[in-house]
């Protein structure tokens, strides 16, 4: 598995900010779900942010939470396989705990966690943001099981789904979206399936699995610097994938670059999904949530 570039990371932070911001309603069930809980329950929180990265998602999850539980205890967990991104975040969210490992680990880790005393009585929630792409079925299934153990919460943000809409178009956008695609997919990874099948999976275990869209929306010559960055990491990957795409490129490349500065627009598509496994353990319906565009992404049985 490949850590995410720090710098890369945050040149992103404002511009999924701004995209988190069309997921607060999901948050706000996720809120609304644990406050029901107090009844039988302390107000006390664990928080793991999974694939936490340097901790630009945590510290969003974590400001969106306190402004809506100010009186709760809240604690944090980053985990992530990479410890130099978690030495970033150590610094970035001082009050929160790392854990180096892998998200397979995730139902062992989880079990101690809960079990020791000064987590007893925690409800959890699980969160993630730009994560699932990268996942493969094995990390979906200890992700729902961990949920599933503990009737906890998961909410996980900004996962790509396919396509892209640039605007003006050009004739080779969709060969160098299908290779990117393809890339996505590669060693098992789940792509831009992941949201589907995580839900697919979570209802399978008879858990409720909300969704709502979350996408980027680009415009140079305003967002010049992300989108120069974002098309050519795109393009690399399509290339790394087929490299006999390389003339194509090469006249793509160009033309985009000379729109960074005329001007194009871009949207990149984000599929949010809520899951609630203390629905399943209270025999509670799923919340209903507004009405969300349907998914892009095919279907994986
Ligand atoms: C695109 S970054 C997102 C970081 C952060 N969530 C954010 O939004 O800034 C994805 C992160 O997931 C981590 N990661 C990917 N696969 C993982 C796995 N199977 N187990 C643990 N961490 C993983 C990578 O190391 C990377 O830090």
């Amino acid at each position: 598995m490949t850590a995410a570039e720090s710098d890369w990371l945050d040149l992103r932070r404002p511009v999924d900010d701004a995209a988190r911001r069309e997921s607060l309603h999901l948050f706000d069930h996720a809120v609304a779900r644990l406050s029901a809980e107090t009844e039988s329950n302390t107000k006390s929180l664990l928080a793991v942010d999974i694939g936490a990265g340097t901790g630009n998602s945590a510290l969003w999850f974590d400001t969106a939470l306190r402004t809506r539980l100010p009186d709760w205890e809240i604690n944090w967990i980053l985990l992530d396989s990479d410890q130099a991104s978690l030495d970033l975040a150590a610094t970035a969210l001082p009050h929160a705990r790392t854990i180096c490992a892998p998200i397979a680990a995730f139902p062992t880790l989880s079990a101690e966690l809960l079990s020791a005393s000064e987590f007893h009585g925690s409800q959890l929630l699980l969160t993630c943001s730009a994560l699932l792409d990268v996942l493969t079925e094995t990390d979906l299934i200890a992700v729902i099981r961990s949920l599933k153990d503990h009737d906890g919460l998961g909410l996980f943000l900004l996962s790509i789904v396919d396509g892209w809409e640039l605007d003006p178009v050009h004739p080779y956008d969709a060969v160098i979206d299908a290779a990117f695609t393809a890339h996505q997919h590669r060693d098992g990874r789940l792509g831009h399936h992941a949201p589907e099948r995580l839900m697919r999976l979570a209802r399978r275990h008879g858990l409720t699995a909300v969704e709502g869209p979350s996408p980027w929306r680009l415009a140079a010559p305003a967002d010049r610097t992300f989108l120069s960055r974002f098309l050519s990491e795109r393009l690399d990957a399509a290339l790394d994938e087929d490299p006999a795409l390389a003339t194509a490129a090469r006249d793509w490349w160009s033309q985009r670059q000379a729109q960074l500065d005329s001007g194009l627009s871009v949207r990149v598509d984000h599929l949010d999904v809520l899951i609630d496994a203390a629905d399943r353990a209270r025999g509670r319906e799923p919340p209903t949530v507004r009405a969300t565009t349907p998914p892009t992404g095919t279907e994986v049985s």
